[in-house]
Order: C-alpha cells, then sequence, then structure tokens
C-alpha cells in the first residue's frame, strides 16, 4: 500500500466471547459436539419466544409501515412512550428528543467511542465486557483505562481505585458502569452509585450507565437506575430488547440521555451522534414499533418475573455445583445471564491440562495452548475434554483468571451435567 491504511487502534479490537468460535469450530470438525456456553443469546440456547410477543410482531409484519425508513433517533411513538416509562420515576427523564436508536447497543457502541475526541477517554469497569473495552481502546489507540471490580468485596467496584484514577489522570473525561454488570452479574447499590455520580459531579466528568439487564434482576435483589440517583450531572443509559424480549437478532438498542443541556460540550456531542445516525438514515423500524406493544402489554411485568425467577434459580444451581471447589472463588450473581468463577491467585500453572481421549484433539489443544494466558489455558482444555465452551476472563480486559460460562441451558438434565462437567473439570485442572 502507498500509505498506511490500518487504523492505531485497530489491533485493541478483540472479542474473546466470539474469537473462541473459530477453535470450537476446529474442534467440532475434529468430531466433538461442541455445547456453547460462551453467548448471551437466550434464544440460541432454546428460549420459547411468548407466543403473544410473537402474535404482536407477526400483526407488524403485515403493515406497510413496518418497511419504511424511521426518523434518524427512532420511531416518535415508540420514544414518546419510553420517555413517558420514565416520568413515572422518580428522577431525572429524557424527552423522546433526548432518546436515540440504534441498530444494537453494539452500534451505540461503536458510536459513542467513534465520536469521541481521541483525548477524551472512558474509565471503565474490569473485568470489562469487551465491547465497551475494546471500542474505548481501539478509539484512543491506547490500553483501555479500566477501575478495579473486587472479586474480594462481591464484583462491586473499588471506589477508591477509581476515585485515585480519576483524580490523576485529567484526561478522563466520563465513567462507564454496567450495572447489572457483565460478566459478574453484579448488581451495584444505590450508595455505591451514588459515589460514582458524586465522583463524576466532583471532576465535571459524564456517565455511561449501560443498563442492558436491567430487567433481568433476580427477585429480591433492589435496583436503583441511574437516572434516580443523577441529579444534574450528565449521563446516558443504554438500553436493549435483546436479553429481554429476548430477541438479540432484531439488533435494536437505544440511549436514555439526562442532563443534555446542562453541559454545552455534552450537548454537542450528543448532537454529533444524532447526526451521525441520520448519516446511516435510521436504525431497524420494525423492532422499534413493537416497543409499546410489547413492553405496554399488561403481560410483559409477568413475563420479565418468570425470566428472572428462572435465571435466579439457575445461578443458585451453578453455584451449589460449584461452591466448595479449594482454589476458586464463585460469587452467586444477582442478575443477568452470567455466572464467573474466580481461580485464586498462583493455583494456575501452564503444566496444567485435562484429559482428552481422542489423540488428534488432545494434539491440537497442546499446540494451540503453548504461551497463552493460563486461564484461556484451561477454557480451552475443556473445551477439548468435554466440548464446552465458555470465556476466559482474561478476555473480559482482566488480569485475574477465571471464566465466564450462561444460565441460559434450558434443557434441565443437560444444564445439571453441563455444571457437574465443569466442576468435575476445574477439580481435575487444578488438582
Ligand atoms: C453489557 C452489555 N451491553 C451491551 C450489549 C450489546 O447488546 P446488543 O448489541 O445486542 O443490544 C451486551 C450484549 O451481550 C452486553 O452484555
Amino acid at each position: 500500500m502507498r500509505r498506511a491504511i490500518v487504523h492505531l487502534g485497530a489491533k485493541q479490537l478483540t472479542y474473546e466471547i466470539r474469537q473462541i468460535v473459530s477453535v470450537a469450530d476446529e474442534i467440532s470438525s475434529l468430531g466433538k459436539d461442541i455445547i456453547w456456553e460462551n453467548i448471551g443469546d437466550p434464544v440460541e440456547k432454546g428460549a420459547e419466544i411468548e407466543p403473544w410477543m410473537k402474535e404482536i410482531i407477526m400483526r407488524l409484519t403485515a403493515e406497510n409501515g413496518s418497511y419504511r425508513y424511521t426518523a434518524s433517533q427512532g420511531d416518535l411513538e415508540t420514544r414518546k412512550f419510553l420517555s413517558r416509562r420514565l416520568e413515572g420515576r422518580e428522577g431525572s427523564d429524557a424527552s423522546p428528543d433526548d432518546i436515540i436508536f440504534f441498530n444494537g447497543l453494539g452500534d451505540a457502541v461503536a458510536k459513542i467511542f467513534g465520536f469521541l475526541k481521541r483525548e477524551a477517554r472512558i474509565i471503565g469497569p474490569s473485568p470489562a465486557y469487551s465491547t465497551h473495552s475494546s471500542a474505548e481502546a481501539a478509539h484512543s489507540g491506547y490500553e483501555h483505562l479500566t477501575y478495579k471490580l473486587d472479586p474480594e468485596n462481591a464484583w462491586l467496584p473499588d471506589i477508591e481505585d477509581l476515585r485515585n484514577k480519576v483524580k490523576y489522570n485529567d484526561s478522563i473525561a466520563g465513567i462507564l458502569l454496567i450495572n447489572p454488570d457483565n460478566p459478574t452479574g453484579v448488581v451495584y447499590s444505590r450508595e455505591l452509585l451514588q459515589q460514582i455520580v458524586d465522583i463524576a459531579s466532583e471532576h465535571d466528568l459524564f456517565i455511561i450507565a449501560d443498563e442492558t439487564y436491567c430487567n433481568l434482576v433476580f427477585p429480591d435483589v433492589e435496583y436503583t437506575y441511574i437516572n434516580e440517583i443523577i441529579g444534574d450531572v450528565p449521563a446516558i443509559s443504554m438500553k436493549s430488547i435483546s436479553k429481554e424480549y429476548p430477541w438479540p437478532g432484531a439488533r435494536c438498542g437505544w440511549l436514555e440521555v439526562y442532563n443534555r443541556h446542562t453541559d454545552e460540550e455534552f450537548d454537542n456531542y450528543i448532537l454529533s451522534l444524532i447526526n451521525a445516525k441520520r448519516l446511516e438514515v435510521c436504525s431497524t423500524t420494525l423492532p422499534q414499533l413493537s416497543i409499546p406493544l410489547i413492553m405496554g402489554d399488561p403481560r410483559y411485568p409477568d413475563h420479565l418475573l418468570r425470566q428472572s425467577r428462572t435465571l435466579s434459580a439457575r445461578a443458585d444451581e451453578a453455584f451449589d455445583a460449584l461452591k466448595d471447589i479449594k482454589g476458586i472463588k464463585v460469587i452467586k450473581p444477582q442478575a443477568a445471564l452470567y455466572f464467573t468463577v474466580l481461580f485464586e491467585e498462583g493455583i494456575l500453572n501452564d503444566r496444567q491440562s485435562l484429559k482428552i481421549d481422542e489423540p488428534e484433539i488432545r494434539a491440537y489443544i497442546e499446540r494451540v495452548t503453548a504461551g497463552m494466558p493460563l486461564d484461556k489455558r484451561f477454557v480451552y482444555y475443556l473445551l477439548g475434554a468435554e466440548g464446552i465452551c465458555v470465556v476466559p476472563l482474561t478476555g473480559f480486559c482482566s488480569e485475574l483468571k477465571g471464566f465466564r460460562f450462561t444460565l441460559l441451558e434450558t434443557d434441565d438434565e443437560k444444564r445439571e451435567k453441563i455444571y457437574r462437567a465443569i466442576r468435575s473439570r476445574v477439580e481435575e485442572f487444578i488438582s
């Protein structure tokens, strides 16, 4: 090439949740059935879409209006519906003009970081949902800036770590939080959220709160939305239908912007996101049209409750299967679709392995694991030995070693087998 054409941040674009698929495919081609525990797609794992939701969507497919472009920021009636829902809650509102639709939150993340001034950094949690951490790192051209989620404190953020990093790094313009969190499933208390907001307020920062899993909080866990406590701090909440209908293939998520007009710079930044959407014309129309009909349906709250009860019961099962293994730490999630296992410091080494019966698969795993992070080594061996595909914690922008699997398997017997197999393979690996 006459000119270098690769973006400075290109090498930061990693997404372990999907990258592991190519290894799993290789193992599958060697004759092993794969159990996909890597990705948070409830439908892929057998979730049935509620028949009444399907009916609403079928009716929409029969209307010509569903096939048109919609407004660049999103269908107006849908934005009015979402705005009215906020009015019914204590806290800051977002008018229909403060709501922006995207083709899934993946698209929103790309825009949020893509249109942020290069020198302006966003500090986010570690472990982190890697779409955020990779996009921020790629935008800046440096490693993602992180604050610690502390496994010794139920995976809650280390507020002192966050405070110090914000104080001593004036390139930080915003704080990202994921509540409920992926991968840990932790839910932030109101007090803790308030402390984060106070740090933002003190240092004139904005907040990005990824609230994708806000409607998948387990029964009896209290949840505080960011807009309830944000005061006058500029903030963005990210929401999506991917996990809660669930309809991840719809590619439909949105931003709710709070206190947009309290800061001119923030307002201009939000305008740049809206203008970027205009260049694309709009986001997917039909899923947006379904939102007032589905979320406004009296059956929706029951649907959400059933889902969170089911996930909570599965989290109990996983916890019971793994809780007393020496050398790992497990913290029961309070929400979302995942379960994270942490290897204790120093327990892993590069000589550990699992028995793999098939010589070809064994040879492949031995070859590809040479020199890799030690939790990833376990993950690859688990894949080779059991065909169970999970994600290493180091793939979530984390130095801590562990892995994440999902709570999504719908077949009770199969799920029990998976959790039992994970248990015995962890024990075999670290014995
Ligand atoms: C925390 C979090 N944010 C955002 C997303 C992206 O969701 P989508 O692009 O399907 O709206 C995910 C998907 O797993 C997620 O876990």
